[in-house]
C-alpha cells in the first residue's frame, strides 16, 4: 500500500477537489496519511487567486523538497489552480516530479505509473465537459456532518482581476440526478448539512432532451432529499442571484438563510473596471429584495482594496456601501495583480501599497464594527442550531452555525454531534454567538 498525503490550499471547491483526489488513488491502492515524513507521494493542492497565496505553496515545496532527499523515490505532485497556471515552469524547477491541473485528476493513476527520477509527468488540459459527476467523494471532513457537493466546474464571468477562468476552464453544470444521488448518499451516511459549490452558482443550467433544470430548481430537488438535511451553497453572483432563488430559499425551511454575495466595491466606475457588470445601484437592489423576502437572511460579502486607479471617492463609495448594507462578516483583500488576467494586460497596478493597506485597514475596521453589530442584533433570539461538534476554546461546550451562517456556542446538555437543537443567545463577541439551551 502506497501513502498519499495531500495538504489543500484556497477555497471550499479546492477541499471537495482534494476529495476527488482521495477517492481516484484510492481505487489506485493508496491510503491516506496525514504525517507528510511516511507518504510516497506528497501533494498540495493549490490556489493562485493572489500573490502571497502562491508565495506560500513555494515555501512548501521547498519543505517537501526535504522529505524527498531525505526519502529517495518519494514524489512531490503540484496539482490545482497554480500548476494550471504554471505548467512547465514548475517542472523545470527539479523540485516537483507531478503537475496536474483542477480537470486532469483522472490521469493521475497513470501519470504516477510513468513517473521515474528523469521523466516528471504533466497534465494540465482543462476540459469542456469534466465535472467527476461519477466519482464518490471521500469526506476528508473531521464533523461527519456537513459535506461539500460540487454542481459545476469552472467560470465564464472574466472579471478583470480574477485567474479563475484561466486556472479552471470553462464553466460546465453537473448532472442533477447525480447531484441529488451524493446529497442522499451523504445524508444516509448520517451527514446533515450539504453545501451545493460553484464559482457561480446562479449560472448553474442543465439541459437534456427531458429537462431543463436552473439553479432554483437544483435547490428545491436537492431540499426536497430530507426535511433534516440542511442546504446551503456558494457563491452567488450579484449579476445573476434570481427572484426565483431567492423565493426557492424562502419556501424551503431546510435551505439556510444566509447568502455570500460578493460585491468587490462599492464603487459603480470600479465594478465597470472590474467587469461585474452590476453597479452599485443593481447590487442595492439585490439586497432589498433578499431582505424584503427573507429579513433573517445571513449576508456576507468579499471587498478588494486597492484595484487600478481606484481613488479615494471610489474607496469611500465602498466603505459607505459596507456601512449602509450591514455585512455580517466579509473576506477583505488588498488587491493583486494577476499575469495574464484582463486587468494586468490593459490596467496598471497604480494605487501605492501603502495606500492600499491604509484602505484595506479601514475596510477592515469598518467591518469588525458592523459584524459586532450584526452579532448583537441577535441577542435574546431564538435559533436553532446543527451541532457541528465540541467547541475549540471550551471542550464542555458545543458549537454549530444558526441557519443565517453565525457560529454559536452552548452548553452541551446531553446533545451531540449532527442533533439540531434550539439556542437562546445570551451574548456575543463580532464573530461568535454565546448561547443557553432554549
Ligand atoms: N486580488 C485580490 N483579491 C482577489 N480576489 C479575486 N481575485 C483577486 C485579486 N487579483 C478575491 C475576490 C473574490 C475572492 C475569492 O478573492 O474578492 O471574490
Ligand atoms: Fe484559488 Fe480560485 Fe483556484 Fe479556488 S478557484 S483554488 S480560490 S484560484
Amino acid at each position: 500500500m502506497k501513502k498519499v498525503y495531500i495538504e489543500t490550499y484556497g477555497c471550499q471547491m479546492n477541499v471537495n477537489d482534494t476529495e476527488v483526489i482521495f477517492s481516484i488513488l484510492a481505487k489506485d491502492g493508496y491510503v491516506r496519511t496525514e504525517t507528510m515524513e511516511e507518504a510516497d507521494l506528497i501533494m498540495a493542492n493549490t490556489c493562485s487567486i493572489r500573490d502571497n497565496a502562491e508565495q506560500r505553496i513555494w515555501g512548501r515545496i521547498e519543505l517537501f523538497n526535504q522529505v524527498r532527499r531525505r526519502r529517495e523515490g518519494t514524489v512531490v505532485g503540484i496539482v490545482g489552480c497554480m500548476a494550471e497556471r504554471l505548467k512547465d515552469r514548475l517542472l523545470d524547477t527539479h523540485k516537483v516530479d507531478l503537475v496536474v491541473g483542477p480537470d486532469a485528476y483522472r490521469s493521475l493513476p497513470r501519470l504516477l505509473k510513468a513517473i521515474t527520477p528523469d521523466s516528471p509527468q504533466i497534465d494540465v488540459l482543462l476540459s469542456r465537459d469534466e465535472t467527476y459527476a461519477d466519482i464518490s467523494p471521500v469526506r476528508t471532513d473531521r464533523n461527519g456532518v456537513s459535506a461539500f457537493i460540487s454542481i459545476m466546474r469552472g467560470c465564464n464571468n472574466v472579471c478583470s482581476y480574477c485567474v479563475v477562468p484561466y486556472t479552471r476552464g470553462a464553466e460546465r453544470s453537473r448532472d442533477p440526478h447525480s447531484i441529488v444521488r451524493e446529497a442522499c448518499d451523504v445524508f444516509r451516511q448520517g451527514y446533515r448539512e450539504v453545501t451545493l459549490l460553484g464559482q457561480n452558482v446562479d449560472s448553474y443550467l442543465w439541459k437534456s432532451e427531458e429537462e431543463t433544470v436552473d439553479f432554483a430548481e437544483l435547490l428545491r430537488r436537492v431540499a426536497s432529499v430530507d426535511p433534516r438535511l440542511r442546504v446551503r451553497f456558494a457563491t452567488s453572483h450579484p449579476k445573476d442571484i434570481s427572484d426565483a432563488v431567492i423565493e426557492t430559499m424562502a419556501a424551503h425551511d431546510n435551505i439556510c438563510k444566509h447568502i455570500h454575495l460578493p460585491v468587490q466595491s462599492g464603487s459603480s466606475r470600479m465594478l465597470e473596471k472590474m467587469r461585474r457588470k452590476y453597479d452599485r445601484e443593481w447590487y442595492l437592489e439585490r439586497v432589498a429584495r433578499i431582505r424584503s423576502v427573507i429579513p433573517e437572511c445571513g449576508l456576507t460579502t468579499d471587498v478588494i482594496a486597492g484595484f487600478s486607479s481606484e481613488t479615494e471617492e471610489d474607496h469611500a463609495g465602498t466603505l459607505s456601501l459596507m456601512e449602509e448594507v450591514g455585512f455580517d462578516w466579509a473576506f477583505m483583500f488588498a488587491y493583486s495583480e494577476r499575469p495574464g488576467t484582463l486587468a494586468a494586460r490593459k490596467y496598471p497596478d497604480d494605487v501605492p501599497p501603502e495606500v492600499k493597506n491604509r484602505r484595506l485597514n479601514e475596510i477592515i475596521a469598518l467591518q469588525n464594527r458592523k459584524s459586532l453589530e450584526r452579532y448583537r442584533h441577535q441577542v435574546g433570539r431564538r435559533l436553532t442550531v446543527l451541532v457541528e461538534g465540541p467547541s475549540k476554546r471550551d471542550p464542555d461546550q458545543l458549537c454549530g452555525r444558526a441557519s443565517n451562517n453565525m457560529m454559536c456556542v452552548f452548553p452541551g446538555g446531553g446533545h451531540g454531534t449532527g442533533e439540531y437543537v434550539d439556542v437562546l443567545v445570551r451574548d456575543c463577541t463580532s464573530a461568535t454567538l454565546i448561547c443557553d439551551l432554549a
